[in-house]
């Protein structure tokens, strides 16, 4: 069976922190969309460790990792994380596996990328850089290379001529940048990935299932991010949510058991785009003080604002979510008063489902409020021991969102997080 860790709000939730806490379970961790726009932190032995493009279970010697057919490649930053977990005591050699259908990002659609947020002004998606949009355009557009494509001797050939059709984008764009360093380091790290595993994805992913395995799907990015569903234009360009595990390592839904999604206890957003409950205030920079609201990806700091219950039932309505894990509990140790945004106030009516353009019009959060606990709380390991304020904050969210939070993260260490 095939279980699912995502992000229900718009990324950065804790998925690394939770995936690795969850990996001991699994024989396989796969991660099947996005790409190094991911930045996925966990702690090994106190550790700060982000990951970008590994599956977050690499640090559990026993188990497989896989990049799925889904996910597109920065071999760049695949080289370099592999030499950071190696040097971290992880045999990536042996317990690391791509998938050969895997999309490869190339120098030249990093330098797509930023010509084109360059070239959109203000209204400009606040991309991390890092190509993904390009990448998944020429493979949607049936341009692209794919990591199988290394290994044959067309390659050069191939990459020359997807070059020069990019080169003449660059040049609509008047983008003049050099790109040659990119392009050196990039062929350097393709004869590193040619010397991984790489593998017929969705085979190896069946035969671990006909052999009994349990698998662990790791999502990257959030619900409200994904490409059909999330706050479109402002979203990434894969299929974040559980209906992408099927088509980024090709199972079929059948197998999928449990969908766990993670929240956050309030919400934040990083890049342009609508976001209801954002705080410009000084809340919003509390929260984003205490919380280290930081992107682990790019560095910018992040959008702070309350738990989107609206956004939430969403995405949870659409993933088939069967349970929660709530992380950063204790971040808002320090409020006295905490909100929950129930529904909208659109054009003076309220409503509670997601509207088809939000970023076209005003939206009013109408919030519910309940006392803080102005408690510390990550040393707690025990539910029963947890301030009531915060008991009745997440009764509130079980029943609104019909789906029971089960883990309650209360620190970024592997050890802080309550079962419920
Ligand atoms: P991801 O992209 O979903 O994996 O999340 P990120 O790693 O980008 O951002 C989450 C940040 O919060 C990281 O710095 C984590 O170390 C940290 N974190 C995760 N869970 C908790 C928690 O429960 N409490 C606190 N204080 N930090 C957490
Ligand atoms: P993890 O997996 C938060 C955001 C970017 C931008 C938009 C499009 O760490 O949760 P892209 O580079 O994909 O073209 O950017 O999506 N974004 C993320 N925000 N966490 C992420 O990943 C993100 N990956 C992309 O900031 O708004
Ligand atoms: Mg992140």
């Amino acid at each position: 069976m095939v279980d699912v860790i995502l992000g229900l709000q718009w990324g950065d939730e804790g998925k690394g922190k939770i995936v690795d806490f969850f990996a001991k379970d699994y024989d396989v961790v796969a991660r099947f969309q996005g790409g190094p726009n991911a930045g996925h932190t966990l702690y090994v032995k106190e550790k700060k460790v982000v990951l970008h493009q590994i599956p977050s279970g690499i640090f559990h010697e026993s188990k497989l990792n896989i990049i799925g057919s889904g996910v597109v490649l920065d071999p760049v930053t695949l080289k370099r994380e592999c030499e950071a977990v190696a040097a971290m005591g992880v045999d990536f050699r042996k317990n690391l596996f791509i998938s050969e259908r895997t999309h490869l990002i190339l120098p030249t659609h990093r330098a797509l990328d930023k010509a084109s947020e360059l070239s959109k002004g203000h209204d400009k998606i606040g991309s991390t850089l890092k190509g993904i949009g390009p990448a998944y355009m020429d493979k949607t557009g049936r341009n692209g290379l794919r990591v199988g494509d290394i290994l044959d001797k067309t390659f050069t050939t191939q990459y020359i001529k997807l070059r020069m059709k990019h080169q003449r984008l660059l040049d609509n764009f008047n983008f003049q940048e050099d790109i040659s360093a990119w392009e050196e380091e990039f062929f350097e790290a393709l004869d590193f990935v040619r010397e991984l595993n790489i593998v017929n994805g969705e085979y190896f992913i069946n035969q671990e299932l006909a052999a009994g395995k349990r698998i662990l799907a790791e999502g990257a990015q959030g619900s409200m991010l994904d490409v059909d569903f999330g706050t479109f234009p402002f979203v990434t360009s894969s299929s974040t949510i559980s209906a992408g595990v099927c088509s980024g390592l090709g199972v079929a839904p059948q197998r999928i058991r449990e969908v766990i999604g993670i929240t956050k206890a309030y919400c934040t957003r990083v890049g342009s785009g609508p976001f209801p409950t954002e705080l410009l205030d000084e809340t919003g920079d509390k929260l984003r003080n205490a919380g280290n609201e930081f992107g682990s990806t790019t560095g910018r700091p992040r959008r702070c604002g309350w738990i989107d219950l609206v956004a939430l039932r969403f995405a949870g309505m659409i993933n088939g979510v069967t349970s929660l894990v709530m992380t950063k509990a204790d971040i808002l140790d320090g409020f006295p008063n905490l909100n929950v945004c129930t529904s909208y106030r659109v054009n003076g009516k309220e409503q509670d489902t997601i509207p088809f353009q939000m970023n076209r019009m005003q939206i009013e959060p109408v919030y519910k409020s309940f006392p803080g606990w102005m408690h510390p709380i990550h040393n707690i390991h025990n539910y029963q021991e947890l301030p009531s304020q915060m008991k009745t904050y997440i009764q509130f969210l079980n029943e609104y969102l019909s789906v029971p939070v089960k883990y309650i993260s209360n620190g970024p260490g592997r050890e802080q997080i309550i079962t419920v």
